[in-house]
């Protein structure tokens, strides 16, 4: 396979393959105390990931100002070093926080506040520009969606950026900001167990870049995720909030969700993948514009999902049968 994408309209190559950077944020927390990251990371080895999958020739990183509160685009920028222009970043605004508490206090919808988040990210990330740039309100405003829009043509004016995107599951959103010359992308949820054929028609119609957050399922479809099991605290996946399907709280993952993983395991894990690495290649063979950004927390999950570049896709039969399996 091409072990490269071009996302969307305008040009900029990169791996067929991102590294979403939530995890290695660290904890953080809404103001109800609600976990909003996926428990106790180590920062250096969050940084040897990032290098080993830079090394295995990955060039594009999904962060987001929110994750840990900062904490996330720090450790990003650290592991990137000298060789942050050999790669793409993407992170997000939208979300407010509190560094100290590390503590989501709410949203700001507002074109200033995109500015101080801009900059803060910069500072951060230990850089001059941010390479994509999403809007982290999933379902914000029309109207203001469509003031941001302008407000991120400015940015690319001003050099700040080289282009921006939407974070958002809704495929009449990504449209308002398609509109813009220099949107490329929406990043959305999509996986083997979640398909999203609007967004991916879409993105088709509008030559956008389909960046695939949760491609794993979060976790699901590694295979090591159990029912019944008693997740860390500090990981959102213990207490799931209603967008997060798949887990229960208190109780690990949801079986009906295990039990259509194992009935998809024999077709995955064909071509020597591992289950993951079938998962990515899903992904691929959905449409040629994905661009899958598995969250990782060590240098074994890095080497594993960036191994998955030189298997290639599934072929077209594999995804016939897939859906055959699942009734769809
Ligand atoms: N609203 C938004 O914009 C939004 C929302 C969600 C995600 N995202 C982005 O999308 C990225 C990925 O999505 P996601 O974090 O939801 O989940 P995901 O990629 O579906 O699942 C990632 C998790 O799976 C486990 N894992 C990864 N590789 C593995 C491997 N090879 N073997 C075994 N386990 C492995 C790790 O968790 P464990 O080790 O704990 O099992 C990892 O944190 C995020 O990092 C973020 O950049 C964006």
């Amino acid at each position: 396979m091409e072990t490269t994408r071009t996302l969307g309209r305008t040009g900029i190559e990169v791996s067929a393959l991102g590294f979403g950077c939530w995890a290695i944020g660290g904890e953080w927390q809404g103001t109800d105390g609600e976990p909003l990251g996926w428990g106790k990371v180590d920062d250096e080895e969050s940084v040897r990931a990032v290098r080993r999958a830079l090394d295995l020739g990955v060039t594009f990183f999904d962060t987001a100002d929110t994750y840990g509160a900062g904490h996330s685009e720090r450790v990003l920028g650290r592991a990137l070093g000298k060789r942050r222009d050999d790669v793409v970043v993407a992170t997000k605004w939208g979300n407010v926080f509190d560094e100290e508490t590390r503590t989501r206090t709410g949203v700001d919808d507002s074109p200033a506040y995109a500015r101080r988040a801009l900059t803060a990210s910069l500072r951060r990330l230990g850089t001059d520009h941010v390479d994509l740039y999403q809007l982290h309100i999933s379902d914000a405003d029309l109207d203001r969606a469509a003031e941001l829009r302008d407000t991120s043509e400015e940015f690319v004016r001003e050099g700040l950026i080289r282009a921006y995107a939407w974070s958002t599951d809704d495929p009449a959103r990504a449209a308002v900001f398609a509109e813009g010359e220099h949107c490329t992308a929406v990043q959305h949820a999509i996986n083997v167990l979640q398909d999203a054929p609007e967004m991916i028609a879409l993105c088709e119609e509008s030559n956008l870049a389909s960046v695939n957050r949760s491609p794993l399922a979060m976790g699901l479809l590694t295979g090591k995720r159990r029912s019944g099991e008693t997740l860390e605290a500090g990981d959102i996946r213990s207490r799931p909030p209603v967008w997060l399907q798949g887990f229960e709280a208190g109780s690990g993952a949801d079986p009906e969700w295990l039990g259509r993983v194992d009935a998809l395991r024999d077709v995955l894990t064909s071509g020597g993948r591992t289950l993951a690495q079938g998962a990515l290649a899903w992904l691929w063979a959905r449409s040629p514009r994905t661009v899958p950004i598995p969250g990782f927390r060590s240098v074994a999950q890095a080497e594993q999902n960036a191994g998955a570049l030189e298997k290639g896709p599934l072929t077209a039969g594999q995804l016939t049968e897939v859906d055959r399996i699942l009734g769809r």
